[in-house]
């Protein structure tokens, strides 16, 4: 069985990836083989080829914390799952539930343990969930990170209801899966974007309303228009810092930004949080236990992800070079040949 396994070297970009021919691994104790069939890309992937991620692994790794496979051998013990279960990894190895945990960040694949960019990868099984039952592999990639870090931001701690009021900031894998997830549970959307033909295509997957936030600076404050003043009740930030001052504009009183993204440094003032009794909650992609639920509401409403592109696994370098162009809409995956 052939088993290419790829490799990055931080700072060294796409010219750093590389693929080598390795033994395929076998499974021990508690452990799960799983024949890797599709990968996706997350920005974070760019930093950490780039070698900026702002928790540092400085060493050469196996990239990528996304995919899905099949297992195709348990170690001995294995309860959770049978040969043939069609599975993806979930983003922090060992963050089953509750609060993320100084050891659960430590676990967190493609960065500060290797990823799953390879042929077949051991796992311990009890961080893999299974996919969603209507997706295929490549669709089922797009879920360990994006969909997770959306789904913990728009349910965990203040969960939004029917008749909530979400905004979302780009058009990237996370603010595309917060619109799917957000429009499941009845939710209005308002979305950014700095391109008016991806605004008509977040209107077709049905946001309520779109904001071209590069020729319009007070795009918050457009976005609380829209809520006739009210403010919004939840933001998904995927831009980052710069745009505290205008997620201030559009938030309700007491409302809550999720902090997700680092896409945009600049400084937070802190008035304008304390005034406005804005809860700002730090996201590290979710838990098992937020996964699971994820997949069955997935599966009830049966949601389809947006992939912008699907590249061939020999074209990887080409795929990392497409998401760096940020031409993208929703997820760009890789799927192995
Ligand atoms: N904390 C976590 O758990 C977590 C999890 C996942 C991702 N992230 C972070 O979230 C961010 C997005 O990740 P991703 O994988 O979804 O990225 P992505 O797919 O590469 O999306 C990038 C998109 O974001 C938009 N964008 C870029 N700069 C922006 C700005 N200044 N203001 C508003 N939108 C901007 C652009 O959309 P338009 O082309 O429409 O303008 C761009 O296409 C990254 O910083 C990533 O590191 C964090």
């Amino acid at each position: 069985m052939s088993n290419r396994r790829w490799l990055i070297s931080p700072g060294k970009g796409t010219s750093g990836l590389r693929v080598e021919q390795a033994d395929v691994p076998r499974p021990g104790p508690g452990q799960a083989l799983v024949r890797m069939r599709a990968w996706s890309l997350n920005f974070r992937d760019l930093l950490m080829i780039d070698g900026t991620y702002p928790v540092g692994h400085l060493r050469d790794i196996a990239p990528l914390s996304d995919g899905a496979g099949e297992i195709v051998e348990l170690g001995e013990g294995c309860t959770r799952f049978a040969v043939g279960d069609r599975v993806c990894p979930i983003f922090m190895q060992s963050w089953i539930g509750g609060d993320m945990t100084d050891g659960d960040a430590g676990s967190a694949l493609g960065g500060a343990i290797d990823g799953v960019m390879a042929d077949h990868v051991v796992l311990d099984e009890r961080g893999l969930v299974r996919m969603p039952a209507h997706m295929d592999f490549a669709e089922a990639a797009t879920l360990p990170c994006a969909a997770v870090t959306a789904w913990n931001a728009l349910y965990a701690r203040e969960p939004i209801n029917s008749g909530s009021t979400v905004l979302t900031l780009g058009t990237g894998g996370v603010a595309i899966w917060t619109l799917q997830l957000a429009r499941a549970a009845g939710a209005r959307v308002i979305i950014t974007s700095s391109n008016d033909g991806k605004l008509a295509r977040a209107a077709e997957l049905g946001a309520d309303h779109g904001i071209n936030y590069a020729t319009n600076p007070e795009w918050g404050t457009a976005a609380r228009a829209f809520t006739g003043g009210r403010g919004v009740d939840k933001i998904v930030d995927s831009a980052g810092s710069a745009a505290m001052g205008q997620n201030l504009a559009a938030l309700r009183r007491c409302g809550e930004i999720a902090m997700v993204g680092v896409l945009s440094l600049g400084q937070i003032d802190p008035v304008g949080i304390l005034i406005g009794g804005a809860l700002v909650r730090g996201i590290m992609v979710g838990s098992r236990n937020e996964f699971e639920d994820m997949v069955r509401a997935l599966e009830f409403h049966r949601i389809a992800p947006v992939i912008d592109r699907r590249f061939g696994a020999s074209e990887a370098s080409a795929a990392f070079t497409h998401l760096r162009s940020a031409a993208h809409f929703g997820k760009v995956v890789i799927e192995a040949d």
